[in-house]
């Protein structure tokens, strides 16, 4: 755990507030923390094709990969819950998906880090912290191709 988890569970609550979720109406932001302090959100994008909606943690990473900051992850923070005017309600913290753990481990195998991940209720009771590696144990990645050398 480190000093920036309160900042990031806020940015991820912030970013929470413009999800795109109007058929299930469950609202989950992602922040992450880059290695020089910058913070780069996203938030769920829902779709009439349901299968082709976007999780926050992958509208995040996509924009950080587009940046050419894939490298550059240090730590996670996610939010998720039902709106109830500017808040969100639910005690109980979201957890990334598996496709979005194998996302997340793209860009934490390419920053050569385990990094913290940050779970947290809508209503911002409930906090889980997790290294990645407990959430992806044995996780198949970019150094099971050759693309981290040491
Ligand atoms: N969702 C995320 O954004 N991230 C996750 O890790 C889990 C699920 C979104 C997808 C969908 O828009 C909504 O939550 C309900 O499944």
């Amino acid at each position: 755990m480190t000093d920036a988890r309160d900042a990031l569970i806020a940015a991820a609550r912030d970013a929470a507030s413009r999800a795109y979720a109007p058929y299930s109406g469950y609202h989950v932001g992602a922040a992450l923390l880059l290695d020089n302090g910058d913070v780069v959100t996203g938030a769920n994008v829902e779709n009439a094709s349901y299968g082709l909606t976007l999780c926050a943690e992958t509208a995040a990473i996509a924009k950080i990969a587009n940046e050419g900051w894939i490298d550059r992850l240090a730590e996670v923070a996610i939010v998720g819950g039902r709106p109830d005017g500017d808040a969100l309600i639910g005690s109980e913290p979201v957890h990334p998906c598996g496709r979005c753990r194998q996302i997340l481990n793209e860009a934490a195998e390419r920053s050569r880090a385990d990094i913290w991940v940050h779970c947290a209720s809508g209503d911002g009771t409930s906090i889980a912290t997790y290294r990645l590696s407990e959430l992806l144990p044995a996780a198949f990645g970019p150094k099971d191709l050759g693309l981290i050398t040491d």
